[in-house]
């Protein structure tokens, strides 16, 4: 009797402590709204069409969505007094064409009367991302949705949620581990900056003063170095922005890791990929062998669409993806 009581309580303890990802699946709105994968693919390679940037601008805006407050589009709430997630420094320079592109997609969607306010902005944009991660030549995907969208969105949340370009192995790993994610999962998804610009602001402490004896990260190729300090002199204009992958800047592949071996990772998170012993040898599988990368990529961002997803009374779905219902 007792025993049965115990187990009734685990049973019921495991049920509640389940995560709410365990919800997640593929085809969620195969009744509810069964075209929406083929109308948000058509809107995003629209966009795509017109720019280049949607893809960069989407991929970055879903990995900082989920990472503050998981993968709820917390990211998209815009607030009357400039409070919300955006405005924090670490999300100000996301592109406007990420957010542009989740709206397109959110209109197709809510064109046809089946689906209107049925799909999650949540769930577009982790299908927007599959869509441009594609697009630019990366691999395609399925995609698990059933998200809802957060009804809170704060600039404080943001504080110590993403990681920094000046970061080491240490606090990269510890920071993606708290989102569920491992070293393997970090070194794949940093392969997202094979695609994408960076403002010079972002790395010119390692061409200019990187410390008291010396002006240049010792990690940076001398002749990448100079390159960048040619793209972006001392009193550069705030607004440009450079290459990440100075390679082959549009093409989802695994340029990245190869550069990250001639020491032409951008940031200090890359290239201490390369120089810290323990992640090395990922970076060498990647460079080497493209389907690897692709395949751990996959891997991890399927991952990355799990954390902190809200379900039943956590959240809504938004009839506008930049505003509360
Ligand atoms: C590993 C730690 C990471 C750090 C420290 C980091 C940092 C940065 C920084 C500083 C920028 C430049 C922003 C600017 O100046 O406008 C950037 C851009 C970008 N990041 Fe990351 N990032 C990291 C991981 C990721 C991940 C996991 C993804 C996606 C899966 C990602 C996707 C991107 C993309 C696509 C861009 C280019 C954005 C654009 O062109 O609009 N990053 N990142
Ligand atoms: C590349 O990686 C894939 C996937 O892990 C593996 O099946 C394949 O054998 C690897 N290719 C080489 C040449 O090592």
């Amino acid at each position: 009797m007792e025993h049965q009581t115990l187990f009734s309580l685990s049973f019921l303890l495991l049920f509640l402590l389940t995560p709410a990802s365990a919800q997640l699946k593929q085809n969620y709105y195969k009744n509810t709204c069964p075209n929406v994968e083929s109308t948000v693919r058509s809107a995003v390679a629209q966009k795509f069409q017109q720019t280049f940037v949607t893809a960069p601008a989407t991929l970055r805006l879903f990995f900082h969505d989920c990472f503050v407050r998981g993968c709820d589009a917390s990211v998209l709430l815009a607030s009357s007094n400039n409070m919300a997630e955006k405005d924090h420094p670490d999300d100000i320079s996301l592109a406007g064409d990420g957010f542009d592109t989740v709206i397109k997609a959110k209109a197709a969607v809510d064109k046809d009367p089946k689906c209107r306010n049925k799909v999650s902005c949540a769930d577009i944009l982790v299908m927007a991302t599959r869509d441009v991660v594609a697009l630019a030549g990366g691999p395609s995907y399925a995609v698990e949705l059933g998200r809802l969208d957060g009804r809170i969105s704060t600039k404080a949340s943001v504080k110590n949620h993403l990681p920094h370009p000046e970061f080491n192995l240490n606090q990269l790993n510890a920071m993606f581990a708290s989102n569920g994610l491992t070293q393997t999962d970090m070194v794949a998804l940093s392969g997202a900056h094979t695609i994408g610009f960076s403002h010079c602001s972002r790395f010119s402490k390692r061409i200019y003063s990187f410390s008291s004896s010396r002006h240049v990260d010792p990690s940076l190729s001398p002749t990448y170095a100079r390159q960048l300090q040619q793209m972006c002199p001392r009193n550069v204009d705030p607004r440009i922005a450079i290459n990440m992958d100075p390679t082959t800047p549009r093409s989802f592949d695994n340029a990245y890791y190869q550069n990250l071996q001639r020491g032409m990772g951008l940031f200090s998170s890359d290239q201490s990929l390369f120089t810290d012993s323990r992640s090395k040898n990922f970076v060498n599988l990647f460079a080497s062998n493209n389907t690897a990368f692709q395949q751990a990529f996959v891997t991890a961002i399927t991952k990355l669409g799990r954390v902190g997803v809200k379900t039943g009374n956590q959240g809504e779905i938004r009839r506008v993806c930049t505003a509360v219902n």
